[in-house]
């Protein structure tokens, strides 16, 4: 059995949804139907205003708390903005940066986005970093570029002590949100090896092998098994498919079965 046995992580993003008592439903469904399973990390990311809610029902469970998105400074006149100090303070082991609805939405540069990553590192934060292209970046066969640049700029003098603390979701943009145009798994895997090869470029081989890399794009319960079972995919970015506790069960019962294959299997690589 290979040494670099990789668990498996579904991270949910609620994005803009729920109320208050939506996220407490939520979270406690969660929580009550999720069977103890140390090999699949599991973290919830609510919006700002539900962390505190959603970090107190979390207590005591396997399941860590995330947020969706920070300020790259400790605190300053910076209004409307959430400094990773603050996430800390409210539980928050992990918080998501450089989600393509904040790059294309929201506008953020590659080098905000940096500037971020190597601030959430410091202040204690754990990282997840999306990359992605659009569907033009894809049908002009741009890929490879778009998210070997997105890489390489979003982890520009990150430490290589801090490795360990990243993790990087492959988000193709034109698959998220889109029930109609799902990345097939193949898809997903060519990317993964492809940003594996290139994390081993810069990092180093090992380091390449004990990164994570995330899948993200309308998983749903009826398709995790097949993108998870795929060589290189280490979990799932799920937005919609995590707003039912149902479903988020389902595909954690996936990520669980598929991570136990290749367990057993000793093809994990
Ligand atoms: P989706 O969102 O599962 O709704 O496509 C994934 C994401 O944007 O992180």
């Amino acid at each position: 059995m290979g040494t670099n046995v990789r668990r498996k992580t579904i991270v949910a993003n609620w994005k803009m949804h729920t109320s208050t008592a939506e996220a407490a439903q939520l979270a406690n469904g969660i929580v009550k139907g999720l069977s103890p399973e140390e090999r699949v990390s599991v973290i919830l990311c609510p919006p700002f205003p539900y962390l505190a809610l959603v970090g107190e029902l979390l207590r005591n469970t396997q399941i860590q708390l995330g947020a969706q998105n920070m300020y790259p400074a400790n605190d300053g006149a910076f209004t409307g903005e959430v400094s990773p100090t603050m996430l800390l303070d409210l539980g928050c082991k992990y918080v998501i940066l450089g989600h393509s609805e904040r790059r294309h939405v929201l506008g953020e540069s590659d080098e905000f986005i940096n500037n971020k990553v190597r601030f959430a590192l410091a202040a204690g934060l754990d990282v997840i970093l999306c990359v992605g292209e659009t569907l033009d970046q894809r049908n002009s066969k741009q890929t490879e570029v778009v998210i070997d640049h997105q890489l390489n700029s979003g982890l520009a003098n990150v430490a290589e002590a801090e490795l360990l603390r990243i993790s990087v979701a492959y988000e193709p943009v034109w698959a998220i949100g889109n029930a109609e145009h799902h990345a097939t798994p193949q898809q997903a895997a060519e990317a993964h090896a492809m940003l594996r090869t290139r994390f081993a470029q810069i990092f180093g081989k090992s380091a390449a092998g004990a990164l994570t890399i995330q899948y993200g794009g309308s998983v749903v319960p009826a398709d995790a098994a097949a993108v998870l079972s795929q060589p290189g995919v280490d979990g799932a970015l799920i937005g919609g498919a995590s707003l039912k506790a149902e479903d988020f069960l389902s595909i954690l019962g996936a990520a669980v079965g598929c991570f136990r294959n290749d367990f057993e299997s000793g093809s994990y690589s």
